[in-house]
Parts: structure tokens; C-alpha cells; sequence
């Protein structure tokens, strides 16, 4: 690593950056707490705890309490950075300045996989629960709703909502905040009704037996792998979203106080949430009956004969998972925005439009996660997503305790209580769940940042570079 940007950043100068490349400052910590629930409650919970379930049963529940626990560990960590550094680009601009560029880079491309797809992923979960809808409503027919692996051809609704999102976040940051602001009341509202009508069926004999896979991931007899932690791996993307925020430090009004509000916040909110409606739905039906559905919890609702509450919560399903997309969407083009801004990516990337978006990056985005959409199952796109996510959070940690041992005085507006625990809890933690994912995602994840170092070495490097010495010839 040559370029004069090849070393980590003074800590001095952790600040939003100076450039002609800006973005206007209009969100609060109410839109942040919002805009949190809205990219953490989704998938996870309405769709992977069918999946998370087929791998553990009823010990699904303890997947949830060790992902949300690692989840939760990173969050302080995670707080503790973005209300220090408050540049935009979340775990990439935290490990460029602390870590170096080189690491900057491994970091970012792990996200842009995590965003990308998780936009993809939550796209397929609400074509779930949209495609029985647009079936028995529009006659629609199935084969065009689902990708091959579901025997169908093409998964359209996934595609149609990605672009629908893309053109919502293209009219401007406030607006698309203020509409999710309301979503997440509406989705918050349907969580509440299922808990209404599922409880009073809760029996605990559908907890029994609670373990039958037991805890470290195996393969089962039939090519799938299972135990607590191979569910807890999956699982582990219902609790992030929180990092969604960090990305729009640049647009906060007060981003030391106002994003560890955000993240702490939105992070305890989702836990809460998901330890009830896990125990409700798991104690309602036996577990094998809505494992691997595409809609188990308007599933479990027909099965307690509930049907019109199950269509009420499809219908909110699909009127509020786009707030996860929007959520990740937003944080996949502030990440470009920033890459390429730092000219890690092509500059032209960055332009924004007079609103203030990012037009190029939105619309290659759009492009991108709407094929994997298209043609990819759910399992297999969370799954990886996690990979980058777990390696994106690690290195947060590792940032957090690295900067508090570099420069101990610096301000912080949130500070981790028990940092030097929880810290390396954190990275040992994203450790084993990243250990606990399929093999094949492991290797798909090794791919990936093969040809991310590729693209560094034969790209990104150089740019940075030459960008340096401009700056430098400017100043
Ligand atoms: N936490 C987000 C979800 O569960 C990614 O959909």
C-alpha cells in the first residue's frame, strides 16, 4: 500500500468531509429511531423465523436471544463510532480512518454486498407474502411470482418493488423518512394484532421437544444444515438495519447525540418485539407446520383460524416490509455516494441530482439487486448478506477499541458501557455466527472479496492516489 492515503486518518479530523459532493441536512433522531424499526423489523420476523425455525425448532428462540445479543453488542460499538465519526459510509468510513484505506475498502465491500443484498432479500419476502394477494386479486399467475428454485420462472413482484422503492428514494431523503415514519406505526400495529389473536393459543407442548437439532451447525440427512447456531446465522439479519443510520450522518442535524439515540434505541425497540412475537407465534402452532413458509406468520393465523387477520397482515406485510428496502436501498447508495466520493469507485457515481440524490448510484443499484431479485432464494441471499454484514461489524468493534486506546480523550457522544468487554464479545460473537453459515455461503463470501481486492489493486488504489495528489496540488 503506497498512495498517501494508504494510512489510517488522523484521529483528529473525524468529521464530515468538505467537497462539492454534499448532502442537505434535514433528519432528526425521531426520523432515526424510525428509520431503524423500519430497516430492522422485516424479514426476520415475518418470513425467516419459518426458516430459522426448520433449522432449530423451537430452540429458534434461543437463535433469536444469541443473534440479538451479538446484534446488540455490535450496536454499542457500532453507536459508540457514529457518534464519533460523523462522516457518512458507516462501517467503511470508520475503518478507513482508523483502520487505513486498504481495510476502508475490504470493509465497504463487504457492505455494498450486505445492502445490495438485503434490498434483494427483503424484496423476495414480500413477493412471499404479495404473490398469494396478487393471485387470488389481480389472477396473476405463480410461475412469474417465484424464482426456478420455487418452480417458478421469474420472481416479477420482487423486481417491481425494487424499482418502485428506487423511485420513492429518488424524490429525496425527508420525504421517503417522513412516509416511513408512518409505516412503521402501520407495521408495529399488525405485530401487535397477531400477538392479540395468537396468545390466547399459546400451548407449551409446541415447544416440545425444544432442541431436536441440537446446538452447532451440522449437516442433516437431508443436505440442510441445521442446529441452534446454524439458525442463529440466518437469523442474525432480523436485529441489523440499525447501521442503516450511520449512513445518514451527513443529513443529520445532530449526529452525535442524534445517532446513538437512533441506533441504541431502535436496536432495544426490535429486540423487544421479536422475543414476543417468536414465543407467541412458536407457542401457537406446532413449528413444523409454518417452517420454511414464505408467510408463517399469516400462516399460523389460518392455522388458529384467523383468516382475516391473516390477510390483514399480508396486506401490512406488503405495505410496510418496502420500509426495510427503502432503509437498505438508502444505505447502499450513501455507501457508493461515499466511495465514490473518496474515489475508491468511479467519482461519477456521486453525482447528485438539484434534490439532492444520488441518481447514478440509485438507478445501478436498482439494476443490480433487481436481477438477484429476480432469480435467487431467500435463504441463500440472506445468508450471504450476513457474511458481509458479521465482517462489517466486527471490524466496527475492532475500530471502537482500537480509537478508545488511540485517543482516550476524544468527545464521544455515546460511549459503550463496558467497552472493553463488550467489544471483543462482539467480534468473537460476528466470529462464530460467520463460522455458522453454509459452507457454500462461505465460499461465495471468500469469492467476493477475492474479486474486491482485485478490483483495489487494479482500480481503486490508483484512483485514490491521483485523487490525493490533486487534493493536495489544490490546497
Ligand atoms: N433486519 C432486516 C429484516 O429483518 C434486515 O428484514
Amino acid at each position: 500500500m503506497g498512495g498517501p492515503d494508504a494510512q489510517p486518518r488522523p484521529t483528529s479530523s473525524l468529521g464530515a468531509e468538505p467537497g462539492a459532493t454534499s448532502l442537505a441536512r434535514n433528519l432528526s433522531w425521531p426520523h432515526l429511531v424510525a428509520m431503524g424499526v423500519g430497516a430492522i423489523v422485516g424479514t426476520g420476523i415475518l418470513t425467516l423465523i419459518g426458516i430459522g425455525a426448520d433449522k432449530a425448532g423451537p430452540a429458534v428462540l434461543l437463535s433469536f436471544l444469541i443473534a440479538g445479543f451479538v446484534c446488540a453488542c455490535a450496536a454499542m460499538c457500532y453507536a459508540e463510532m457514529a457518534s464519533t465519526v460523523t462522516a457518512s459510509g458507516s462501517a467503511y468510513t470508520y475503518s478507513r480512518v482508523v483502520l487505513g484505506q486498504m481495510a476502508g475498502w475490504v470493509i465497504g465491500w463487504s457492505l455494498i454486498l450486505e445492502y445490495s443484498l438485503v434490498v434483494s432479500a427483503v424484496a423476495v419476502s414480500w413477493s412471499g407474502y404479495a404473490a398469494p394477494l396478487l393471485r387470488d386479486w389481480l389472477g396473476l399467475p405463480m410461475a412469474l411470482m417465484q424464482g426456478p428454485h420455487a418452480g417458478g420462472i421469474a420472481n416479477i413482484p420482487a423486481l417491481f418493488i425494487i424499482i418502485a422503492v428506487g423511485a420513492l428514494l429518488l424524490t429525496g431523503a425527508k420525504k421517503s423518512a417522513t412516509l416511513n415514519l408512518i409505516l412503521v406505526a402501520v407495521k408495529l400495529s399488525a405485530l401487535a394484532l397477531f400477538v392479540w389473536f395468537a396468545l390466547p393459543h399459546f400451548n407449551a407442548a409446541n415447544l416440545e421437544p425444544f432442541s431436536p437439532y441440537g446446538f452447532a451447525r451440522h449437516m442433516g440427512p437431508d443436505g440442510v444444515e441445521r442446529g441452534v447456531m446454524a439458525a442463529a446465522a440466518i437469523i442474525f439479519s432480523a436485529f441489523y438495519g440499525f447501521d442503516a443510520i450511520a449512513t445518514a450522518a451527513e443529513e443529520t442535524r445532530n449526529p452525535k447525540r442524534d445517532l446513538a439515540i437512533g441506533i441504541v434505541g431502535s436496536m432495544l425497540i426490535c429486540a423487544a418485539i421479536y422475543t414476543i412475537i417468536a414465543t407467541v407465534a412458536l407457542g401457537a402452532t406446532p413449528f413444523t407446520r409454518f417452517a420454511n413458509s414464505p408467510e408463517p406468520l399469516a400462516l399460523i393465523l389460518r392455522e388458529i383460524s384467523q383468516p382475516g387477520a391473516a390477510h390483514f397482515l399480508a396486506v401490512t406485510a406488503v405495505l410496510t416490509l418496502p420500509t426495510v428496502i427503502l432503509a437498505f436501498f438508502y444505505g447502499q447508495s450513501r455507501i457508493f455516494f461515499v466511495m465514490a466520493r473518496d474515489g475508491l469507485l468511479p467519482r461519477g457515481l456521486a453525482r447528485v441530482s438539484k434534490g439532492g440524490a444520488p441518481v447514478r448510484i440509485t438507478v445501478f443499484t436498482a439494476c443490480v439487486v433487481g436481477t438477484i431479485a429476480l432469480f435467487f432464494p431467500l435463504d441463500e441471499i440472506v445468508a450471504l448478506a450476513n457474511a458481509g454484514t458479521l465482517v462489517a461489524f466486527s471490524a466496527v468493534a475492532l475500530c471502537m477499541l482500537i480509537l478508545r486506546r488511540r485517543a482516550p480523550d476524544m468527545a464521544r457522544g455515546f460511549r459503550t458501557p463496558l467497552g472493553w468487554v463488550v467489544g471483543p464479545v462482539a467480534i468473537a460473537g460476528c466470529l462464530y455466527l460467520l463460522a455458522s453459515l453454509p459452507q457454500s455461503t462461505q465460499i461465495w463470501f471468500v469469492i467476493w472479496n477475492v474479486v474486491g481486492l482485485g478490483v483495489y489493486f487494479i482500480y481503486g488504489r490508483k484512483r485514490v492516489a491521483k485523487a490525493a495528489q490533486g487534493d493536495d496540488t489544490e490546497s
